[in-house]
């Protein structure tokens, strides 16, 4: 169950780390630098950073093209913005979040190395969608400083931030978290741990709603049309290229798997054909839709 926003007992941020480039770390990097908190990008492969710093170049450059920033201040925020291969620096740093592949194995494995290289009192984030923080924290020596930070695509526009509290985690940890996503301008909610925590468990029935009408012959763009029509700011099939079908089927299937008796799946699943398909959506230019 969700409860009230509490920043009481929030150790201060000074600065951040974001593991984990591309997209989803380009823009929770932004989103710190543009609000004063500078932050460090650290991937394991250049192109990834590169375009970590190329998407939050995009964000600052728009800024600046419609006058909300001066090109001075625009330079701050991309001053503001470090992008680095090791781990330089993260000694220092208050907060780190976490925004690596949706792998278990391989988020324990960031995890207990950055974890090694912190003051012991900073924060470790988890960006993750639909891993439970409890299993991330297994291999954690605090996991006290443990807890989940969920952002929604796209990071710089969707206001909600899930704080994820995990059985270990101490109330500074979610405090710290809390303010943080305050600080970025962002509306916090504190939810409890479980497979997709509050929105995915709400969003993945959905999907599989869409995914089953596609199976049975709807045509996606009528589908997008109707759900536009009836309010949502983009329709099932245009918010699958968004979020990515990859990433959007491995959530889902996280989540069907903590509730089998839901979420079980009847028929042959058309999302997952799509990623086999190598269709992930807007990352590679061509999903439901085609993107230039
Ligand atoms: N990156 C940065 N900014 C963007 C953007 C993007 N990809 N897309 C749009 N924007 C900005 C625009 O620049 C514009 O900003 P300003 O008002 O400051 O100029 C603002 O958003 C509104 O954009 P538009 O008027 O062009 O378009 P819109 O009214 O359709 O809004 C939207 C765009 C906010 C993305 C809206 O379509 C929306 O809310 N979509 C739903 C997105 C959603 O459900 N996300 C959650 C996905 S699930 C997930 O992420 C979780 C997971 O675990 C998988």
């Amino acid at each position: 169950k969700a409860s009230k926003t509490n920043a009481r007992g929030a150790r201060p941020i000074r600065n951040a780390t974001v593991l984990g480039a591309g997209i989803m770390g380009g823009g929770i990097a932004y989103t710190s630098a543009s609000r004063g908190i500078p932050v460090r990008m650290k991937d394991i492969r250049q192109e990834q950073l590169d375009l970590g710093s190329s998407e939050a170049g995009k964000l600052v450059g728009k800024q600046v093209s419609i006058g909300r920033l001066r090109q001075e201040q625009a330079d701050a925020v991309l001053k503001a913005i470090g992008a680095q291969l090791d781990y330089a620096g993260v000694d220092t740093t208050d907060v780190v979040v976490e925004a690596v592949v949706e792998n278990l194995k391989i988020k324990h494995a960031v995890l207990s190395e950055v974890e090694a290289l912190v003051r012991p009192d900073a924060v470790i984030a988890s960006n993750t969608s639909s891993l439970r923080i409890d299993d991330l924290a297994v291999p954690l020596a605090r996991p006290e400083n443990f807890v989940g930070m969920h952002f929604f695509n796209p990071v710089p526009v969707m206001p909600l931030v899930e704080v994820i509290r995990g059985a270990r985690t101490s109330d500074a940890a979610v405090a710290t978290i809390v303010s943080y996503a305050l600080a970025l301008g962002k509306t916090p909610i504190v939810v409890k741990d479980g497979p997709g925590f509050l929105v995915n468990r709400i969003l993945t029935p959905y999907m599989q709603g869409f995914g089953q009408l596609i199976a049975h012959g709807a045509d996606f763009e009528k589908v997008d049309e109707a759900l536009e029509s009836f309010g949502w700011p983009m329709g099932p099939a245009y918010l699958n290229d968004v979020v990515g079908m990859d990433t959007g089927v491995h959530v889902a299937q996280i989540i069907c798997a903590g509730f089998p008796d839901r979420l079980r799946r009847t028929w042959k699943d058309p999302l997952g054909v799509m990623v086999e398909n190598r269709r992930f959506g807007q990352k590679n230019g061509v999903g439901f839709y085609r993107y230039e």
